[in-house]
């Protein structure tokens, strides 16, 4: 049996709440309440047929209720899902895990005392087009991988309570080394700009170094009034290279040009072979659902999750020392 208290029914967790409501009704999991502070906002989500209620403290003392899903305003990460886990419940909690590597690490020990799951809601692990990347360079398709670029950038308001490094920063910091499968890299650097919030930057960009040469950017803003919501990952490889647009969950594109030096070719000058673009088709898959899959699946096998506490304490950790130095070293 497992029953899901759902924390947090705002702007993200209306989507956790579809998901919860679709597993429910699937018999993926056997119980769900939702719960936000807003009367209003979590009545008019459950309807009829979900339980409600606007106290947490209801939700930890129903034992009915084996794990909660906190998708509340990133500060009250800690302390909710603390109380969680000392009242002896499973946590997945939104990214980021926590505002600091100090309470990041208490929620981590107070996870690993008491024997719960505590996973963060690291979206992008469970993109298909990345599981699709992740496969191609363990094949080695990439050959040799010289270096992965992100664009997030809209036009919307900004957060009050985080910058862009917090909401989205923190995705690239984790999704690079998860990719070339280390927990750091060898150095992280970033710059920000604030231009309207003080202290809350709505601009970054993030550069990070690893070993044999391999390097990944990302460029992070809230102010890009040319396109529209743009969400774009590329790795550039000495065989091949491959976009993901994070909007399509069925396809990526595939580019198979190559550089040829004259080591390659036995030319005295490099040429350019081949670039004719492909899509790519794989099945769709809603990355938030396979998230909550994982964490379903966890509750019941006590496994760790694909995204699990201690990817979400490093992130924490790369993106504190990011916004206070300006750069992160393991
Ligand atoms: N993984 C992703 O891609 C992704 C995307 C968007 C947001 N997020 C994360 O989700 C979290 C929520 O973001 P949002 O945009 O939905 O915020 P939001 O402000 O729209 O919603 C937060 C909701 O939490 C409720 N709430 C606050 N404190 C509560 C409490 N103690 N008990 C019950 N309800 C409470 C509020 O009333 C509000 O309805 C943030 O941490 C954000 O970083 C993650």
């Amino acid at each position: 049996m497992t029953g899901i208290g759902l924390v947090g029914t705002g702007y993200w967790g209306k989507n956790h709440a579809r998901n919860w409501r679709e597993m429910l009704k699937e018999g993926i999991i056997d119980d769900l309440v939702f719960c936000d502070l807003d009367e209003g906002r979590v009545k008019e989500l459950a309807g009829d047929d979900i339980r409600w209620t606007t106290d947490y403290k209801e939700i930890l003392a129903d034992p009915s209720i084996d794990a909660v899903d906190i998708v509340t305003p990133s500060n009250t990460h800690y302390p909710l899902g603390l109380m969680a886990i000392s009242v002896g419940k499973d946590v997945f909690v939104e990214k980021p895990l926590t505002m600091s590597s100090d309470e990041a690490k208490k929620l981590v020990q107070a996870a690993e005392e008491n024997g719960r799951i505590l996973m963060v809601g690291h979206l992008f692990r469970y993109h298909p087009g990345i599981a699709k990347i992740r496969e191609m360079i363990k094949n080695g398709d990439f050959g040799k991988i010289y270096y992965m670029y992100t664009n997030r950038m809209a036009y919307s308001v900004p957060r009050p309570d985080m910058g862009v490094m917090y909401a989205l920063g923190v995705h690239e910091l984790d999704l690079y080394c998860y990719l070339l499968g280390v927990d750091y890299p060898n150095v992280a650097k970033i710059t920000k700009g604030s231009f309207l919030q003080p202290g809350i930057e709505e601009f970054s960009s993030i550069l990070m170094e690893f070993d044999d040469n391999v390097s990944g950017y990302a460029i992070e803003s809230w102010i890009s009034p040319f396109d529209k919501k743009i969400r774009t990952f590329t790795i550039i490889g000495s065989e091949m290279s491959a976009k993901v647009d994070y909007m399509k969950h069925d396809s990526i594109e595939t580019f198979d040009g190559r550089i040829l030096t004259s080591a390659d070719n036995g030319h005295s000058t490099p040429v350019v072979s081949g670039g004719s673009v492909s899509e790519l088709y794989f099945p769709a898959k809603e990355p938030l659902r396979e998230e909550l899959l994982d964490y379903v699946n966890c509750i019941k096998t006590r496994k760790q999750p694909l995204a699990d506490m201690y990817c979400g304490k490093r992130a924490v950790r790369m993106v504190e020392s990011c916004l206070e130095k300006g750069y992160f070293e393991p």
